[in-house]
């Protein structure tokens, strides 16, 4: 008779996880955790830093609950975590991952080198994207659940845009804007909110996040896109320097995103 096979570990791992306990994968725990980021944990791993209930592990994905123990380098390390939300001042130039030729950085750089020294060991997840000329506030977390919370079209966390359009604009010439265009992918926008700002620009305020979407709105009322910065999202206002971030407290959190933080 042959044996039952065993179930892969991805499969065990999502097993603990769905078993409404606080399972997770080894390497992923340990980034959540802050006491490395990912790709550190996952090399640490494979040199057999990492033990697990005392026993040497060589997968990252090897499941882990919340009795594990763990060490790393024969050190005792905890694997509890609270969600942690970062704001970061996007510059221009930066972009969400390196395969932008014309990118300067990615905004991953950006983050590390602004982040004090007690959050540079996390692994830090983009809440959404930015494009590469576009400025402002962007998030990033260690908690996977907020970043599906912010993104998800469902939540319809608002996202302010201020966008330079070059010349003085009517409220009229907007108003398409509030009740929905047909963008170039034939989709329909959710309304929006828009109302021109100053002498040559534009606020908008979108409760939804498709690829170049304040670009590709403009257009279809015949406006250019000629910069691009983001100030809030849902109640938060950006509120750093361009290219320095800061951690937000829970109650920013809760209150001005709509998130329960895990604490
Ligand atoms: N819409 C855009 O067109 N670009 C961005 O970066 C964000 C929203």
């Amino acid at each position: 008779m042959s044996r039952p096979k065993k179930p892969p570990r991805w499969l065990e791992a999502a097993r603990v996880r769905d078993s409404g306990g606080d399972g997770e994968w080894l390497a992923r725990a340990l980034s959540r955790a802050g006491v490395l980021p990912q790709a550190e944990a996952e090399e640490a791993i494979r040199q057999r830093r990492v033990k697990l209930d005392s026993r040497e592990v060589m997968e990252p994905m090897s499941p882990v609950g919340p009795k594990s123990r763990v060490t790393v380098d024969g050190h005792p390390v905890s694997l509890s975590w609270r969600t942690q939300v970062i704001m970061l001042h996007k510059p221009a130039g930066a972009v969400a991952h390196g395969s932008d030729k014309k990118a300067t950085s990615t905004v991953f750089d950006t983050l590390r080198s602004a982040l004090p020294p007690e959050l540079v060991r996390f692994g830090w997840h983009s809440v959404g994207r930015l494009d590469r000329d576009t400025t402002g506030l962007l998030l990033f977390t260690n908690d996977e659940r907020f970043v599906a919370h912010a993104t998800a079209p469902a939540t319809h966390l608002p996202k302010t845009y201020v966008a330079r359009v070059g010349v003085k604009v009517t409220s009229e010439k907007l108003e398409p804007l509030r009740n929905g265009v047909l963008i170039d992918d034939g989709e329909v926008t959710r309304p929006a909110k828009a109302f021109p700002r100053g002498e040559d620009s534009v606020e908008l305020v979108l409760t939804e996040g498709r690829f170049h979407q304040v670009k590709r709105m403009l257009n279809a009322v015949g406006l250019p896109t000629l910069a691009l910065h983001r100030e809030a999202v849902g109640e938060l206002m950006l509120d750093v320097e361009v290219g320095t971030c800061r951690p937000l407290t829970d109650a920013e959190v809760r209150e001005k995103l709509g998130y329960t933080p895990r604490s």
